[in-house]
């Protein structure tokens, strides 16, 4: 598994914005469209920032890139303090000249009823727009991926999950304590996850660490969804020395 570790996270931010910076690039010279797949949390903010950097200052433009994030709690109302719109568009998307319409984020107001009709459509707009290019992914302490937790299939498609006691543990602090978060979630899977053409999981600090060395050296199992990665011959771990201090 190829890992590539940075003196700090800040120079490690910098050099996944880059890599995002010139695949949009790229595309864009063969007139064609970025499909990026985007997480939340602490672990990407300082890319976004770059990138948003990038925009103001040398002219990147998101104009016609295509976005889709990996999860949403479910439920949530989009214009809710701790919701991954909210998240997208402070960090993001409010930033940059991208286009509502190419935004694509799992919808936490759906009636039960309809959330598989819609987990199937996300899957397919992703394979219609063929598929994406680069996933971006951070790594809870479960090992989930997305919202992926221990005991997610590896097959896995989109899906409404139920967060594991430490991940609603950590996010305790966003809601104001943790009865205030919610139990479930909607995510990619580790399917849809494994279809893109390029992943880039990102992890920073101490707290990391070992998770990380199970991810990167533990045995493939459900038990730790991040295992699974072995087995992709397109992913790449993005470490600050902390993260990657517990890796033999
Ligand atoms: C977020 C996501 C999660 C986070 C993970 C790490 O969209 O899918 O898997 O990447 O929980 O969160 P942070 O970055 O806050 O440590």
């Amino acid at each position: 598994l190829p890992v590539s570790v940075y003196g700090n996270q800040q120079e490690a931010s910098l050099a996944v914005a880059g890599r995002i910076a010139k695949l949009i690039r790229d595309k864009q010279a063969k007139g064609e469209q970025a499909v990026l797949g985007l997480a939340t949390g602490v672990t990407p903010i300082r890319v976004y920032a770059e990138l948003v950097r990038l925009h103001k200052e040398e002219g990147l433009s998101f104009k016609d890139v295509i976005t889709f994030n990996l999860d949403e709690y479910y439920p949530m109302k989009p214009d809710a303090a701790q919701s991954y719109v909210t998240f997208m568009y402070e960090n993001l998307f409010s930033h940059v000249d991208i286009d509502k319409a190419n935004v694509h984020i799992p919808d936490g107001t759906l009636d039960k009823e309809d959330v598989v009709a819609f987990c199937l459509d996300y899957e397919k707009q992703i394979e219609e727009l063929g598929g994406l290019d680069l996933q971006i992914l951070g790594i809870g302490r479960t090992g989930h991926i997305g919202f992926n937790e221990p005991g997610s299939a590896p097959n896995s498609g989109t899906r409404l999950v139920t967060l594991d006691d430490l991940t609603r543990s950590d996010a305790a602090r966003d809601f104001g304590g943790k009865a205030n978060v919610p139990t479930k979630a909607i995510t990619m899977g580790i399917g849809t996850i494994f279809k893109a053409r390029e992943i880039i999981l990102m992890a920073w600090s101490a707290k990391k660490a070992p998770i990380v060395k199970k991810a990167v050296e533990g045995e493939i199992s459900g038990e730790v969804p991040a295992t699974y990665l072995q087995l992709s011959d397109h992913v790449e771990f993005v470490l600050d020395e902390a993260a990657a201090s517990e890796l033999t």
